[in-house]
């Protein structure tokens, strides 16, 4: 069989297994009876795209999960996403079918690699934590700043903890007598926090945080799973990084 070159062969398969059941199930989407119920989780929506692009670029975005097509209407969301069942609806929410084997979910030295969609060793002194399953993480108790803290990481090959979602936050929650510094700093007054690419940091320990005591309170550390606002070089007693 002569295969096209344009795409490689990785694209070509998928567009294979997608062609053959556009809308039943198939090896690289599920159709889904749900609704999604946060507007928060979309990272991007296309008008006039059609169906076949819509899905192909989901795929090549690590962080696609869903997809929404509806008329010409591409919508792409993480996997986050707040989903409710609804047998009613019009089955035009499909989940990206990571396949992810158990073998891989089970295993605490590897983790589920959203980018290349295999299962892969964490790096040495890292882990994957259930609750967490695409990232492995490292901790240790030594005080650090947050410059300290990101050559620190560096130096073990990954970067500082950057806990988006709810579930990232989970494996070092129950640890209330330290904080860590995460992966986000503002460098202007009045700036928002956001994380590396670009969303927006939730999840503060109080409605007054973060309370911007500009120049000063320009990183974020994180306790009990919630974040708050602090200076750089004060020293922090859980150092916490990640790698994909
Ligand atoms: C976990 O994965 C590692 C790395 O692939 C492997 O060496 C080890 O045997 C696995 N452990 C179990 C219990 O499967
Ligand atoms: C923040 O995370 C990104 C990856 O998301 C990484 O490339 C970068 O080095 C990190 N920054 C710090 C200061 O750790």
């Amino acid at each position: 069989m002569k295969i096209p070159n344009i795409f490689g062969l990785g694209l070509f398969l998928g567009f294979v297994s997608f062609t053959n059941s556009i809308d039943l199930k198939s090896d690289t989407f599920l159709v889904k009876n749900v609704i999604i119920t946060d507007i928060n989780s979309m990272i991007i929506q296309a008008y006039r795209m059609n169906k076949f692009h819509c899905f192909q670029t989901c795929l090549s975005d690590p962080y696609c999960f869903y997809v929404k097509y509806e008329g010409k209407k591409c919508s792409f969301f993480t996997q986050y996403a707040q989903i409710q069942l609804d047998p009613s609806s019009e089955k035009i929410i499909y989940q990206k079918n990571n396949l992810e084997p158990k073998t891989c979910l089970k295993n605490s030295s590897v983790f589920w690699s959203l980018k290349k969609n295999a299962c892969l060793p964490c790096l040495p002194a890292f882990i994957k934590y259930s609750e967490s399953p695409h990232y492995c993480y490292h901790s240790q108790s030594v005080e650090r700043n947050f410059f300290q803290t990101n050559s620190y990481c560096q130096s073990k090959g990954g970067f500082i903890y950057t806990p988006k979602a709810q579930n990232e936050r989970n494996p070092f929650k129950h640890i209330l007598d330290k904080s860590a510094f995460v992966n986000s700093t503002v460098t202007t007054l009045g700036e928002i926090f956001k994380w590396p690419d670009g969303s927006v940091v939730t999840g503060f320990t109080n409605s007054k945080e973060p309370d911007h005591l500009f120049p000063i309170e320009c990183c974020l550390g994180i306790i009990n799973g919630l974040v708050f606002d602090l200076p750089c070089d004060m020293t922090r007693g859980l150092t916490i990084c990640q790698h994909e």
